[in-house]
């Protein structure tokens, strides 16, 4: 594992954007995309940079179920809000939350991903380790799948939404397997609340109570983490 440590947030989405543009220079034609509070300043960099993406493919993470691409709390949405607006790609692929045919949408996305490797997938940390949507438990050779999120996720996810009941409490989202899929990882942690799961993912067991942990084993990967993160390393 690579581990860049860097002093605040702002630093991160600036080493961040060097890998980008090193990554997009050097021919990547498919990035994997995240959402959450994590990417949104390197997404800000990103938006404002001379990177131009009209030539590659998206492939997000998860997506909540129930909620179509309008809805503002979609993170369809969100990407278009934060990103896709200023930085159209040819084609940028997120699971379908609102199809009446899960399984069908489940196999659609592994094909989409199957058909486009992801060069650089981009990844946030939740507090108890999940990446993606893949909560502690989920099995290392899972691929797309529905999620039944924890109580943990949907209260962190709330400060999103209106009210805590207003949270999805599934989702769809690329499994594990589908992730270590990616040629090359970067995994973006800032900020105290994910100093327990960035020390668990770089110096515990690779256990699917951690479901980072298995980044471990992945030849390619790179953790940026700011002072915060890292004060439990
Ligand atoms: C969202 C996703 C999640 C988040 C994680 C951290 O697409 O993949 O795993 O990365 O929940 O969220 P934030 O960045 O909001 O702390």
């Amino acid at each position: 594992m690579n581990i860049i440590r860097v002093k605040d947030v702002e630093q991160s989405a600036e080493k961040a954007l060097e890998i980008y543009q090193n990554a997009v220079q050097h021919g990547a034609k498919v990035l994997g995309l995240a959402t959450g509070s994590t990417p949104i300043p390197l997404y800000q960099k990103l938006a404002t940079s001379q990177i131009d993406f009209s030539e590659l493919v998206s492939i997000n993470l998860d997506e909540y179920l129930g909620l179509d691409g309008e809805d503002e709390q979609s993170y369809r949405y969100f990407m278009t809000k934060h990103l896709f607006q200023y930085k159209p790609f040819k084609h940028s692929y997120v699971p379908d939350g609102k199809s009446e045919d899960h399984e069908a949408a489940i196999k659609a996305y592994d094909r989409i991903i199957a058909e486009h490797p992801i060069d650089l997938q981009l990844l946030g940390i939740g507090r108890n380790g999940h990446i993606g949507f893949n909560e502690p438990g989920t099995p290392f050779d899972s691929t797309t799948h529905i999620v039944n999120l924890t109580q943990s996720t949907v209260a962190a996810n709330a400060r999103f939404f209106e009210k805590e009941s207003d949270v999805p409490t599934q989702a769809i989202s690329m499994g594990i397997a589908s992730v270590m899929s990616a040629k090359k990882i970067l995994l973006i942690a800032t900020g105290e609340s994910k100093a327990e799961a960035v020390a668990a993912t770089i110096n515990g067991p690779i256990t699917e109570d951690v479901p980072a942990s298995i980044l471990q084993k992945h030849s390619d990967v790179t953790i940026i983490i700011d002072e915060a993160a890292a004060s439990k390393l």
